[in-house]
């Protein structure tokens, strides 16, 4: 598996690629499920999460498939409501201390989550040997960054203010998180994974000395259960990139707004990169799309170590036939 091999820093015939989102409704096909099942559906029957999580594979010559799921799934055994809407994700959020106490604090990844377990065993079989099979969570800065907000913000101002003036319960929830996140992802790769992503996309919104706090230990605390590799992501990484580095993961991964050959100089090449288009670049025209991903793979650099993929997850505005233009130049570099 080239995507397994990068991410341990051997060389590869070429570089491997995959897409955050790959999944998603950029995809017609994916659209047409859709119109018959719910978000909620898919997520919660296997035979459905399998059937989705192959549908970019079948399209795209891609080196990975990952589990389709969302990393907020797992927070329902706190027994906080959790509905998909139009306009993203809505948790019923603690408003008050007391009631966060009233939360359920117990998480087993087999009583909670057990149709992204029969997913990933399902799918292990089913994609191609040479494939990669992703599996992933969300760090549990992110996770209770939405369980407290409840929805998408821009700034964390509800989190903020939990940070703030909770701080001991805060600090108590991520352990338990971390806790949480690290046994669902062992359970992953137990049920199938080869790899797993750890998304902690929001703690960028912290200053470094607060990712040091609040973010960095609890992520590192889940890296260090897991048994198959890890990339650790931070959308906005460029400010904490020496501590990000030091989650202990196999791979970074980097969003747009930083220069990859600059990151890679700055973490020693000691650990593989995984990035780095602006997920809006699908939208050039074709030959300076082809250029754009050129130019990433020219930054990086020779030698081993880089995969390839988006700075944060593909949007649904993007033509399909522009990710072919962008996973075919990645076939094409040498
Ligand atoms: O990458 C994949 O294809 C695997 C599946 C996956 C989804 N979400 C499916 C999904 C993964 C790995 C995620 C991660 C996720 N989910 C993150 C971390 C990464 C990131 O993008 O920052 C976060 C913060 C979430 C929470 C979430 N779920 C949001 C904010 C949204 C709304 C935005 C949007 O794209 O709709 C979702 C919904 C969601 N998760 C969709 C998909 C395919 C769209 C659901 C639909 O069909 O309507």
């Amino acid at each position: 598996m080239i995507m397994l091999e990068a991410l341990e820093l051997n060389p590869t015939p070429r570089r491997p690629v995959w897409i955050m989102r790959q999944a998603g409704r950029y995809l017609a096909s994916y659209r047409k499920l859709r119109e018959k099942h719910s978000f909620m559906e898919f997520a919660g029957k296997a035979e459905l999460a399998v059937e989705v999580s192959l549908l970019p594979l079948r399209q795209y010559e891609l080196d990975a498939a990952i589990v389709f799921s969302d990393i907020l799934i797992p927070l329902q055994a706190t027994g906080a409501t959790l509905e998909f809407t139009e306009k993203g994700p809505v948790l019923g959020a603690p408003k008050t201390t007391e009631e966060l106490r009233t939360f359920s604090t117990d998480f087993d990844p087999k009583t909670h989550t057990p149709v992204i377990l029969e997913t990933l065993s399902i799918l292990r079989k089913e994609v191609a040997a040479e494939k990669a099979l992703l599996g992933f969570a969300g760090a549990p800065f992110t996770m209770l960054s939405y369980l407290l907000e409840g929805k998408l913000t821009r700034d964390l101002s509800i989190m903020k203010s939990w940070m703030a003036n909770e701080r001991e319960l805060v600090h108590e929830w991520l352990d338990r998180l971390a806790t949480w996140m690290g046994g669902y992802l062992d359970a992953q790769a137990v049920a199938g994974a080869n790899a797993v992503q750890l998304f902690d996309t929001w703690a960028s919104v912290l200053s470094p000395k607060d990712f040091e706090e609040f973010a960095l230990p609890y992520a590192r605390k889940v890296v260090s259960e897991v048994t198959v590799p890890c990339i650790y992501y931070v959308n906005g990484v460029a400010g904490i990139l020496d501590q990000a580095a030091s989650v202990g993961a196999q791979a970074l991964s980097i969003d747009w707004k930083m220069d990859i050959g600059e990151a890679r100089k700055r973490t020693s090449q000691v650990i593989a990169l995984q990035g780095n288009l602006d997920p809006y670049h699908l939208l050039l025209p074709k030959d300076l799309l082809r250029e754009k991903v050129f130019q990433i793979c020219e930054s990086y650099g020779r030698g081993p170590g880089h995969i390839l993929n988006l700075g944060h997850g593909i949007v649904p505005s993007i033509p399909e036939d522009q990710v072919k233009v962008f996973v075919d130049a990645v076939h094409e570099w040498r």
